[in-house]
């Protein structure tokens, strides 16, 4: 039997309205603050954001990067070490997602043209990546230490190591590194994940975002490599949107362009595909350290890694998302065994717990168990005779782990975005954020559609009465328990389901009121009391209010009605939510998505990210209007600036629990 739950927390705030306002609204009894946004100067060389857009491309390497996501706080002790039990010193790691489509960054927005501007682009290289900086806590609020020396950026231009069975494989030669053990930098880093040895995990996910194919590509290349582009979303003749490779002949611009056009992969960039959509560990607290890109986890569009709790003498477990439409959930399980000694090892450790392991792929049947399908080169298929794909060696089903899980008939999901693990009773969460292309299961599916199944079991029009949002528009969490004997077994349930509080009960199936309704489930969280957070990212709902935080007390496995049959959406249940186990407790400003959330061990002080606000309108760069004046309007509504991402404090007025 699974562990009980601790003592659940009680939710102790009142709930926060939908709104439209251009305001981070909290929870009554709240301060809000902003730690950072895009721009800011990690170091005193470099003058402050001047809200014109003429920072140079270098100093970019030396700031805040523009779309903050997923992140972590690492306690830190008075020598430099990981404390994970400190609160009012440590190291905030931030994902800088991508740069946000009005381009604030630039003078005037992104220049028209086929060709990019080269100073532009050389910018936008150093928006991505991560930022880690030194926060401290003074007067019951936190902030950042500009000039620490923990401060440190690493963005799409850093070099980093592979390492794990793909590394020195022929897929990851490039031109900058021949021998396929390095590469440089991470991109559209989404999510994120931790390790009990405090170190950061950084999850590559939209990477197409920067990579392009030629036409006339596939005449160069072997079908298996041809089959291995096509399944990972890179045809030929695909110009991606940022289109960096257009800014000049440099290397730093030429790489993005993943078409053959030399004699042998150590004289192009055709497998610059293959060195994106990775785990990359970087050790936050020593700011020289190489990160390393994990190839025993798998390629695929990672939305982020989340660690089960670790336990002395038993493996590290890492679960994760492929936040694709009709895509996948994995998990990790370590070769070595668990050594408390090994806290504070940074990349050793790594290395150890990493780089040797089982990458399994997760199938949910229809009477609520489930199994973990072992990716592992000789095994189920996965070998030279597999037709679609014929794998040459673990590294090759590493590089290629879609076209593994394929073969082993895993379960298409409603897009995984994040996971967390319940401190206590272990049990797993994973957002499915939503999925357009499920169709009736009257339908005849073509292409990608597919029909409901158990574990995704929604298909409906939404209450908007267009024809515009159909299939899964609302998203939904599922969850699962582990026999803790047998590593490929689970059971499952679908625990919350995104509807607006006014649906038909059978879209609306957990019982959605105005106190908790929200849609497209996206961040997700728990803190060590076992208080969910759900953060939300959404298309569906932004018509009545703008992204949102939920925090929940979520009961456990079998509470939700265990799916029944596929397609069924009046038999299907989630758990009941009621204003006492689910409540909003904070609303973003417009046009946001909210994401990333960590909170310090004392539960006192909670850090989330704002993304992209006013991404949805163009500005008007002469008159200075944008779609959002967020974060420069938090403190004072008549204060008008460029919108920008940036981390959010909250803290509790009387100083207490968040929360409660
Ligand atoms: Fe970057 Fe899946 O969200
Ligand atoms: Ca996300
Ligand atoms: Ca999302
Ligand atoms: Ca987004």
């Amino acid at each position: 039997p699974a562990p009980a739950p601790a003592t659940p927390p009680k939710l102790g705030f009142a709930a926060v309205a939908k709104n439209k306002n251009d305001l981070v609204t909290v929870a009554e009894g709240y301060n809000v603050s902003i730690l950072h946004a895009l721009g800011d100067p990690l170091h005193y060389g470099d003058e402050s954001w001047k809200d014109d857009g003429s920072e140079t491309a270098d100093s970019y390497n030396r700031r805040i990067g523009d779309g903050h996501d997923g992140m972590y706080y690492f306690g830190m002790s008075d020598t430099g070490t990981y404390q994970a039990d400190r609160s009012d010193r440590g190291l905030l790691a931030v994902n800088h997602e991508y740069v946000v489509a009005p381009y604030v960054l630039h003078p005037a927005g992104r220049t028209a043209g086929a060709a990019r501007n080269a100073t532009e682009v050389e910018k936008e290289i150093y928006a991505h990546g991560v930022s880690i900086v030194e926060v401290k806590r003074a007067n019951g609020t936190t902030g950042m230490v500009r000039g620490s020396s923990y401060n440190r950026r690493v963005t799409s231009a850093t070099t980093m190591d592979f390492t794990g069975p793909a590394r020195g494989h022929a897929l990851l030669a490039t031109k900058f590194n021949p021998a396929g053990q390095q590469t440089r930098g991470t991109n559209n880093n989404c999510a994120n994940g931790y390790t009990p040895w405090g170190t950061y995990l950084t999850c590559e996910e939209n990477y197409l975002n920067v990579i392009s194919r030629a036409a006339g590509d596939d005449a160069l290349r072997s079908a298996k490599e041809i089959a291995g582009l096509n399944r990972y979303g890179l045809p030929q003749n695909r110009k991606s949107p940022y289109l960096w490779e257009t800014a000049g002949t440099a290397d730093l611009f030429a790489r993005w362009n993943s078409s053959v056009t030399g004699a042998t992969s150590a004289d192009d960039y055709r497998n610059t595909i293959n060195t994106f959509g990775w785990v990359v560990e970087i050790d936050p607290f020593a700011p020289t350290s190489t990160p390393a890109k994990r190839t025993a986890l798998g390629r695929f569009n990672h939305e982020g890694a989340w660690p089960a709790p670790a336990v002395v003498g038993q493996p590290i477990v890492i679960y994760m998302g492929d936040d694709s439409r009709n895509e996948y959930i994995y998990k990790f399980v370590s070769k070595a065994l668990w050594d408390a000694a090994d806290v504070g090892k940074g990349m050793a450790a790594g290395a150890k717990y990493l780089d040797e392991g089982t990458l399994y792929v997760a199938r949910f049947n229809a009477d609520g168990s489930g199994e973990w399908l072992e990716l592992t080169y000789g095994k189920n298929g996965l070998d030279a005779t597999n037709a679609a794909y014929p794998f040459a060696d673990q590294g090759d089903v590493l590089v290629n782990a879609r076209l593994a899980a394929d073969k082993l008939g895993a379960t298409k999901m409603d897009r995984p975005e994040w996971g967390a693990v319940h401190p206590t009773t272990r049990e797993v969460y994973m957002t499915l954020t939503n999925n357009s292309n499920r169709v009736a299961n009257t339908a005849t599916p073509t292409g990608s559609q597919l029909k409901p199944d158990a574990a995704n079991p929604r298909y409906y029009e939404d209450l908007k009465g267009t024809t515009s949002q159909k299939g899964n528009p609302n998203g939904h969490i599922i969850r699962w328990r582990e026999n803790g004997t047998d590593v490929t077994k689970l059971n499952w349930d679908i625990y919350l389901f995104g509807a607006q509080a006014d649906a038909a009960s059978d879209v609306n199936l957990s019982g959605l009121t105005d106190v908790n309704d929200f849609s497209s489930p996206d961040g997700l969280y728990f803190d060590k009391r076992g208080m969910l957070w759900i953060q939300t990212d959404d298309g569906a709902y932004t018509d009545i209010t703008n992204c949102m935080m939920l925090a929940a007390v979520p009961g456990k496995v079998g509470d939700g009605g265990v799916a029944v049959a596929a397609g069924g959406t009046s038999t299907i249940k989630g758990a009941n939510a009621t204003a006492d186990t689910v409540r909003r407790f904070l609303v973003g400003p417009k046009e946001c998505e909210i994401t990333g959330i960590t909170v310090t061990p004392d539960n006192k002080t909670l850090f989330f990210n704002v993304q992209h606000p006013g991404e949805d309108t163009t500005p008007d760069w002469a008159a200075g209007t944008f779609g959002s004046y967020w974060p420069a309007n938090q403190a004072d509504a008549n204060v008008k600036k460029r919108p920008r991402s940036a981390t959010v404090v909250i803290t509790k007025k009387d100083g207490g629990d968040i929360g409660l």
